[in-house]
């Protein structure tokens, strides 16, 4: 059985697993990982903002995500705690390769709540791969706090990725977020098919 396959049960349905030279590439450039990923945290709470804010009148989205950007702005905090007592520098935002092609993804016009069905995958999507990589950091990093720093960031994130799905289907058909949920990840996993390997990013 190969690695993918292997892996595949244990992760949250993405159709690709990470590259397993993964890790070992980004352990050892962890400054340029931790920035990046103080940054993807920066991302989830900003993201989680505009849907408040694009969603206003939706009771439920409101009062489900409000919480959830306090707790992504919680992990920046201490992204950047893991930062600071290493003496690595916070640095400027790199281009997000990643996010910036699911984002081609993204079906253009629809109605409000098509609109909304897009972006709550996108958003589930980018918790589900974080949740998969930090799992990887949990288990395989050699720093034993950041392997415990990664462990409860990757149950915090599996959990916003179950959020985001049932919110999905809390304001869309089942069926029809089902099937769109099985095109992102197919699209998911030819996206990072064809990014190259990199220790400097989470994604
Ligand atoms: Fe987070
Ligand atoms: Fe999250």
């Amino acid at each position: 059985m190969s690695w993918q396959e292997r892996t595949k049960e244990k992760m949250l349905h993405l159709k690709l697993p990470t590259d397993p030279r993964w890790v070992g590439i980004a352990q050892m450039q962890i400054e340029d990982i931790l920035v990046d990923h103080a940054y993807c945290e920066q991302k989830a709470a900003s993201s989680c903002i505009s849907l408040i804010l694009r969603f206003h009148d939706l009771e439920q989205l409101v009062d489900t995500l409000t919480p959830i950007v306090a707790e992504e702005w919680g992990h920046f905090e201490r992204v950047m705690e893991q930062l600071r007592k290493r003496n690595l520098k916070f640095k400027e935002p790199r281009k997000d390769e990643y996010v910036a092609k699911l984002n081609q993804f993204v079906k253009k016009g629809g109605n409000r709540k098509q609109q909304l069905t897009e972006v709550l995958l996108l958003n589930a999507l980018i918790e589900a791969r974080s949740c998969e990589r930090f799992k990887l950091l949990s288990k395989q990093i050699q720093d034993q706090e950041l392997q415990r720093f990664y462990y409860e960031l990757m149950i915090s994130e599996a959990g916003h990725y179950v959020t985001f799905i049932e919110l999905a289907k809390h304001y869309q058909d089942e069926s029809l977020v089902n099937q769109r949920w099985q095109e992102w990840l197919e699209y998911e996993a030819q996206v990072l098919k064809n990014m190259e390997i990199r220790g400097d990013r989470m994604h």
